[in-house]
């Protein structure tokens, strides 16, 4: 028998796997599962991928990515928040997640201590594990923001870092810049990194503006931006994400990622970067915020219709996620198990997301329908209220 490292050993499997395994066939499905979008990849986008193909973009590019989508990525960042970074100090990698993943391998040391939201996008704290570090908690206010206060109790000296994610993967969440402004002067004065994903910043409902925490007065040069193209340009299987920072920040992560990836897929990083700046990327854009933001409109609007169900707005992303406990399926487990079993919808149990999320479940509604949605909201009605 060949036995696996002890680091895997302790690694659970991903209960969210499962759950889409079990659905996989079973005719008459909805899934509230997915944190992806279902918006077709833009034609134009696709056809620059074909063209990058046929002109022959097939072979290596440069480590740390095609140099025009470098700069290009530096300049969005000037453009849209006024922020300063160099081609140098953007990493091109395979999804946002790779990205935290080589931060996480370049940064922490054994033991390292790294605050976590809870809940959370689930990848995280798996991460912090594969890199030898340790998942701390940072509870939720009953908004979903992290709670300052809180978290200041947690810091100590193995404290290495925290990861912040808003808009939010599962909640919705966003925080507000003074918000923000508070927990980055706790990484300042505990000298701290701070990892900010900001895979849905194009997501923010109701008029609210993205903050990239990048912009915020002391938080640059600790800052590591994730971001991705995955839900921008709805291209999640193209697997092409990035990171932006200073770049005595990302050196070292470019050293790791050339061992391990050598360079993301290069033919999808021509494509973006032919398409990035058109006037057809930002119709896109605005075409798919105005989607989610109806589709949030209509499930928070029916889960709250639903007795028992309590469903605060998502401000951001395409979650949403709504306390349960007061139904006959008074936790997330058991609820979405139900919800599975009888009235067939994938919707994944808060407990994937953080160790106290036992009465929420988490409803995406980014490959959903308005008509998909009106359905689920009925047959969630039935079951709750048979
Ligand atoms: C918060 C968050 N970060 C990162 C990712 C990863 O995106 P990708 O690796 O496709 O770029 C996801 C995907 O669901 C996410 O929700």
């Amino acid at each position: 028998m060949i036995f696996q490292s002890d680091k895997m050993a302790k690694i659970k499997p991903s209960g969210i796997r499962e759950l889409f395994a079990r659905a996989q066939g079973i005719p008459d499905t909805i899934s509230l599962g997915i944190g992806a979008p279902d918006i077709t990849t833009p034609e134009i986008l696709k056809r620059e991928m074909r063209y990058a193909v046929d002109f022959d973009y097939n072979n290596y590019d440069q480590s740390p990515g095609n140099p025009k989508l470098r700069a290009m990525i530096a300049r969005k960042y000037k453009d849209e928040y006024g922020v300063d970074y160099s081609s140098d100090g953007v990493l091109v990698t395979c999804g946002g997640v790779q990205l935290v993943y080589v931060a996480l391998q370049t940064y922490l040391k054994k033991g390292e201590e790294v605050l976590i939201q809870d809940p959370s996008f689930l990848t995280y704290p798996h991460q912090v594990q594969l890199a030898g570090g340790k998942t701390v908690w940072m509870p939720s206010t009953n908004d979903f923001k992290i709670d300052v206060e809180k978290m200041k109790e947690l810091v100590n000296e193995k404290t290495k870092m925290m990861i912040l994610n808003f808009p939010s993967n599962p909640t919705g969440s966003i925080m507000e810049k003074h918000e923000l402004k508070a927990i980055v002067d706790i990484a300042v004065d505990h000298n701290l990194m701070i990892i900010s994903d900001e895979v849905y910043e194009y997501y923010t409902f109701d008029e609210k503006e993205h903050v990239h925490i990048g912009a915020i007065d002391g938080a640059y040069e600790r800052t590591l931006t994730a971001n991705s193209f995955s839900k921008t340009y709805a291209i999640p299987g193209w697997r092409i994400g990035f990171g932006v920072a200073p770049t005595e920040i990302m050196k070292p992560m470019i050293g790791y990622h050339t061992y391990v990836i050598a360079n993301a897929m290069t033919p999808a990083q021509v494509a973006i970067a032919n398409y990035m700046d058109t006037d057809a990327a930002k119709e896109f854009q605005k075409f798919i915020k105005n989607e989610f933001q109806q589709r949030r409109d209509a499930i928070v609007e029916g889960l709250n219709s639903i007795e028992g169900i309590k469903c605060h707005k998502s401000s951001g992303s395409f979650y949403c996620y709504p306390d349960i406990s007061e139904t006959q399926y008074p936790t997330g487990k058991e609820f979405s198990e139900k919800a599975f079993e009888e009235a067939r919808v994938v919707i994944v149990p808060g407990t994937e997301f953080g160790p106290s999320q036992t009465t929420n479940i988490r409803a995406s509604f980014g490959s959903v329908s308005i008509a998909k949605i009106e359905d689920v909201i009925h047959r969630l009605t039935k079951l709750v209220e048979n």
